[in-house]
């Protein structure tokens, strides 16, 4: 596939304008970043975080604002940069020497563009790490995926690793390189893009690109009968190939949502794989922050994808226009629906009770509010009497909504008698 302009380096050249969805998707990774050290070093005794970030299409790390002219940085010097202040931010909140024992990966195969990644990251502060805690390597990011899995496992100290995947269309990424990612590493990341606009329409040239697609594992049947004009076709690809993505890749946990775009041509689709639904909640929180940036095609409530696809599709087109964009409106949305599918659901899984941690990892993946979201319904819930929420030992009612992934949720059923037998 042809590499787009914005994502061309030619040495005696400008570096290439950088685009809106890069600068949406550039916030979202720093953001993500700092806010993921914060997650794991939440606990003031935390006095040490071993962390590897890889940059599997790290680019030529600089860009041109096509309006002032000026320099934009490409995602190795956003990596870099947020985790630089993650780590004073850490510091900040202990008063002993915080360790963040952090190394990186940058992966490029485009000779020029190494050539700037170098030179870019060279005459940065963060020179003279190259060679010690940052790796330049020049090559193809699956080539070298096996080898960076037994870096990972080899480090002292944990295998928390980012792997950020910004492939310049849909078809350098295979699946089963993902899944040995997440086969091999426990604590591993993957944020991926794929521009789905593109690969709908090559696949609309009869399988012009059938063979690449096929090497990356993506279910061409299934992708073949989505049809660029059918008004519901992000909502397929939110479906169809988050559904693929996940039985492939063995994550359990995705954000499969779009980066807002003008030009349908330019949709990127935007996925955060995980094994852990904090991991997913952080990124979500990354979403709503970003508001109208990005957006969702499907429901706004638990089950966002429907049971039945077809009775999803027809729903999104019925009631969420103009359309789910992580603003106010979508709160209300999605603080609405939960606040009805809640109780439902609780009946239909024929518990009594649940806990906080265990109510979350259930239902969190389908769902695109927050667990902060989730937690202000069980408020409202069990203001209204419909539910009721005590801390583990079942002595102290929360009235105020839960404090801890330990409290648990009780039926309204199950309360009376839990009540009526103290
Ligand atoms: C979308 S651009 C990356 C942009 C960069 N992540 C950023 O946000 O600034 C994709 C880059 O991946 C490189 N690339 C394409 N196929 C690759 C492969 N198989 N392995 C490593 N790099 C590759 C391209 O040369 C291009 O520079």
């Amino acid at each position: 596939m042809a590499v787009h302009e914005s994502h061309r380096w030619r040495i005696g050249e400008p570096p290439p304008p950088i685009r809106a969805h890069s600068l949406v998707k550039h916030k979202a990774l720093g953001e993500y970043l700092r806010r993921y050290v914060a997650a794991l070093t939440q606990d003031p005794r935390v006095d040490k975080l071993t962390l590897t970030i890889i940059d599997g299409f790290a680019g030529g790390n600089v860009y041109t604002d096509a309006k002032s002219g000026d320099q934009r940085p490409g995602s190795p010097s956003i990596i870099l940069d947020a985790l630089k202040a993650a780590r004073t931010e850490a510091q900040s909140r202990r008063t002993k020497p915080f360790v963040l024992d952090d190394y990186y990966i940058f992966v490029e195969k485009d000779t020029e563009a190494f050539h700037f990644l170098r030179e870019t990251i060279s005459t940065s502060e963060h020179g003279k790490r190259i060679g010690d805690t940052i790796q330049l390597v020049q090559g193809d990011f699956c080539d070298h995926v096996g080898k960076i899995i037994e870096f990972v496992r080899a480090r002292a100290g944990g295998e928390h690793a980012i792997l950020i995947m910004d492939q310049c269309g849909y078809s350098q990424v295979p699946f089963m390189s993902i899944s040995s990612i997440f086969g091999s590493l426990k604590k591993a990341e993957v944020i991926l893009t794929f521009a789905v606009g593109f690969l709908i329409d090559f696949l609309g040239v009869k399988y012009a690109n059938g063979p690449a697609i096929r090497r990356v594992g993506l279910d061409i049947d299934m992708l073949t009968n989505i049809d660029k004009t059918d008004k519901n076709w992000k909502l397929r690809i939110q479906i169809d190939l988050r559904r693929d993505l996940e039985e492939k890749t063995g994550a359990p946990f995705s954000t499969p949502f779009f980066i807002r775009s003008k030009d349908s041509n330019r949709d990127l689709w935007l996925v955060h794989l995980s094994k852990h639904y904090k991991a997913r909640d952080v990124m979500m929180e990354i979403h709503w922050e970003n508001t109208n940036s990005f957006a969702h095609y499907g429901r706004p409530g638990l089950n966002m994808l429907g049971f039945d696809p077809d009775k999803a599709l027809f729903e999104s087109s019925q009631i969420w226009l103009p359309g789910f964009y992580f603003d106010d409106t979508a709160k209300d949305l999605a603080f609405d629906a939960i606040l009805q599918e809640l109780p439902k659901y609780m009946t239909d899984s024929k518990r009594d009770m649940v806990n906080v941690h265990t109510l979350l990892a259930e239902i969190s993946n389908d769902t695109p509010a927050t667990a902060a979201h989730i937690w202000e319904v069980c408020r409202q819930l069990a203001a209204e009497g419909e539910i009721e929420i005590r801390d583990k030992t079942g002595h102290t009612l929360r009235k105020r909504g839960p404090r801890s992934d330990s409290d648990v949720v009780y039926k309204a059923r199950q309360m009376r008698l839990f009540k009526f037998g103290r």
